[in-house]
């Protein structure tokens, strides 16, 4: 199952609307019940608007209807690691999840959620 994960967010790569900084990254998401959805980076011309493939993946699955998620990969050239702001939507939508981090020739290496986001603000403090 890691390796299918691994697999669509390289292929996803394929659909970056990348334009302006050429950095194509794909992403997926495993469901609890084990389907995978992609997204990729979509940038715009404003490019704070910017969207990142890790969010575009999980606000997919979301609106697709699913709530609970196994893992995510991300795939890019060189190995990026998710950035700051798709680290506490990760955490805010899956907690406690693997992250697999992956370049242009596969997986490079594999985090949990709470290792990239320590000491999380979440739904938690708001209650
Ligand atoms: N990007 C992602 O898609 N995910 C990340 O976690 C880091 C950055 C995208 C945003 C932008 O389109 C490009 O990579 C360069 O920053």
């Amino acid at each position: 199952m890691k390796q299918k994960l691994v697999q669509a967010a390289m292929d996803m790569r394929n659909h970056a609307h990348a334009p302006y900084s050429n950095y194509r990254v794909g992403a997926a998401v495993e469901t609890e019940s084990g389907e995978i959805i992609g997204g990729c980076n979509v940038e715009s011309s404003s490019y704070g608007l910017t969207c990142c493939a890790e969010r575009v993946a999980l606000f997919r699955a979301l609106a697709e209807g699913h709530t609970s998620f196994n893992a995510l990969a991300v795939a890019t050239e060189n190995g990026g690691s998710p950035c700051g702001a798709c680290r506490q939507v990760i955490w805010d939508l899956c907690k406690e999840i693997l992250v697999h981090i992956c370049d242009k020739n596969g997986l490079l290496k594999t985090f949990s959620s709470s290792e990239l986001l320590p000491d999380a603000f979440d739904d938690s403090h708001l209650k």
